[in-house]
């Protein structure tokens, strides 16, 4: 499947790595192709350009940037690039101006997913994967045996039904919970100040949430 994954940090990277594994045709987009120029040629098929052709390239694309940057980022992939397609959206609102713990920059009445959605009402964001490690994420046999939960929230449902069709396929995952419509990423992107006590806490991140009922 061509995919395409806007943004290159550890998310974009461990993403794009286990996809080009499973044998994907994988863009990486980032505003500096030259910064990745050694781990592509560790990762032998990733792809790297700009976040317009990575958009362009996907069937299906990541948006794995900074929140902060996240509208932004997206705006330069382009929306003709990105309009009828999936783009799940693993950004989260975060802002670490003023160091550890980071706050919401986006919260309670509204959230990143639902101001993606805003800005590009062609697009069928799902927000998804944003609740937990990156290398978790392609792998979550790494703690519980795998027995852990994930979510899903978006405004088209057939969407979310390949979302969570593909996390099977693509990573294993089995426990995924669909919220409803895109305002309920602000339940999500909520998780996150509970998320990072609970990394500061544990000193690492290698832990997920798991919803038992
Ligand atoms: N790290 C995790 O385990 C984890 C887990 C869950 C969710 N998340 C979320 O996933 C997202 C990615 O996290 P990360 O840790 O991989 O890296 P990050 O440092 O939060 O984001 C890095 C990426 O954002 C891009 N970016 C930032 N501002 C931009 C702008 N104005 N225009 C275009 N691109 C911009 C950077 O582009 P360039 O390549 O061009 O510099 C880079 O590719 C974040 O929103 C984070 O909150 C991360």
């Amino acid at each position: 499947m061509k995919i395409g994954i806007l943004g290159s940090g550890m998310v974009g990277q461990t993403i794009g790595a286990k996809l080009v594994g499973l044998g994907h045709d994988v863009v990486v987009g980032t505003r500096s192709p030259e910064k990745l120029r050694e781990w592509s040629a560790q990762h032998a098929g990733v792809r790297i350009g700009s976040l317009a052709e990575a958009a362009a390239h996907g069937e299906i694309a990541f948006n794995a940037t900074n929140g902060g940057g996240s509208l932004d980022a997206l705006s330069q992939a382009g929306a003709a690039n990105l309009d009828g397609k999936i783009l799940v959206d693993i950004a989260n609102p975060l802002d670490f101006s003023r160091g550890m713990p980071p706050t919401l920059f986006i919260s309670n009445t509204d959230s990143l997913g639902e101001q993606i959605q805003q800005a590009f009402p062609g697009v069928k964001v799902v927000k998804s994967l944003n609740t937990l490690n990156a290398y978790l994420m392609v792998n979550p046999g790494l703690v519980g045996g795998g027995d852990h939960t994930i979510f899903v929230s978006g405004n088209d449902a057939d969407a979310k039904a390949e979302v969570a069709r593909l996390f099977g396929e693509w990573f294993g995952w089995r426990d995924i919970i669909d919220l409803g419509d895109i305002t309920t990423a602000r339940g999500t992107e909520a998780l996150l100040p509970v998320w990072i006590r609970l990394m500061m806490a544990f000193g690492h991140a290698n832990f997920q949430f798991k919803i038992v009922r």
